[in-house]
């Protein structure tokens, strides 16, 4: 019988579509680095979230076991060593459209909170303050939202945003001119993107092409007054330099779910006035949550019964 770890808090639905399809599952979750790698050869596969590194010292002591596969209950596989993985020849699989909807709820809740200052206006009015006049809002009806990557998430901010009446523009390289007549949005460069957008959204993976893409250069294209929000990876937006942004007015807000340094316990910006942060909660609700674990389970299931693979 095959033998799989889950080494991360999944919806206990994992466990049941392991057993349903004849696959052990062992639920043990906070092992320490050194305490994954001495467990890696004991299973076929290892089930994980975010919070386990499954690094090259994981798999290498996997392989010389019975490793086969790391499923990655969520879109990211940044805390997967993939190309060790690939020289090892274990499959690396994650479950892309499991959490996008909720991902896409998140952006857009950020987005009217910074709208509205919400966060801010709920502290003074519990604290006892009544400030009315001093938390005036901007209206989004009419206003652009530039979407960087219009993939699976990005996509769905997009169609919220028209539902807001908002007109939207994408920057995005794989995007056809069919898809975006489909959206409705308008496809541009980045830099026309930076140039007209009242708010920025920013939905693409963190790769070498686009770290860094929201940086003092790119904030000085950008409108003064301009709103930043990002629900996909620190890295993206150079805190240093949207710091500096928001300090001089040339941003007016910016709402951050994820950061250079994870978890932020810490960070240079927190403090900033018009700033909103949230702990990478993007992927946050029931609903994802348990779509994301049954669908890694049964893409794992399906790879360890029969070998058939998907969203590897
Ligand atoms: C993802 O990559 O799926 C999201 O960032 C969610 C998460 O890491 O929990």
């Amino acid at each position: 019988m095959p033998k799989v770890l889950i080494a991360d808090n999944l919806s206990p639905l994992a466990v049941e579509v392991f057993q349903q399809r004849g696959i052990e599952a062992d639920v043990r979750t906070g092992l320490k680095p050194d305490e994954l790698v001495a467990a890696a050869a004991d299973y076929d596969g290892i089930a994980v979230r975010s919070a386990s590194k499954v690094t090259a010292a994981v798999l290498e002591a996997g392989v010389t076991g019975k490793l086969r596969i790391v499923g990655r209950a969520g879109i990211g596989v940044d805390n997967i060593d993939v190309p060790a993985a690939t020289r090892l020849g274990v499959v690396v699989m994650n479950t892309p459209g499991g959490n996008s909807v909720t991902t896409a709820e998140h952006a857009i809740s950020l987005m009217l909170a910074l709208a509205r200052q919400i966060p801010e206006a709920d502290r003074s009015t519990q604290a006892g303050k009544w400030e009315k006049s001093k938390f005036m809002g901007v209206e989004l009806t009419g206003k652009t939202l530039g979407v960087i990557g219009c993939g699976n998430i990005g996509a769905i901010v997009a169609d919220r945003a028209i539902g807001l009446r908002m007109k939207v523009v994408a920057y995005d390289p794989f995007l056809s001119p069919d898809r975006a007549d489909d959206l409705g949005v308008e496809k541009v460069e980045l830099d026309e993107l930076l140039k007209r957008s009242d708010i920025v959204t920013l939905h693409v993976p963190l790769t070498d092409q686009t770290r860094g893409i929201i940086d003092a250069e790119a904030l000085a294209k950008c409108k003064k007054g301009v709103r930043i929000i990002n629900c996909a990876r620190g890295g993206l937006v150079v805190e240093a330099d949207l710091k500096a942004a928001l300090d001089s007015g040339q941003v007016a807000g910016a709402a951050l779910d994820v950061f250079e340094q994870e978890p932020a316990k810490e960070n240079a910006l927190f403090g900033t006035p018009n700033l909103v942060c949230t702990p990478h909660l993007g992927a946050s609700t029931a609903e994802a949550q348990e779509k994301v674990a049954v669908q890694v389970a049964e893409q794992m299931a399906d790879f360890l019964v029969s070998g058939a693979v998907s969203n590897a």
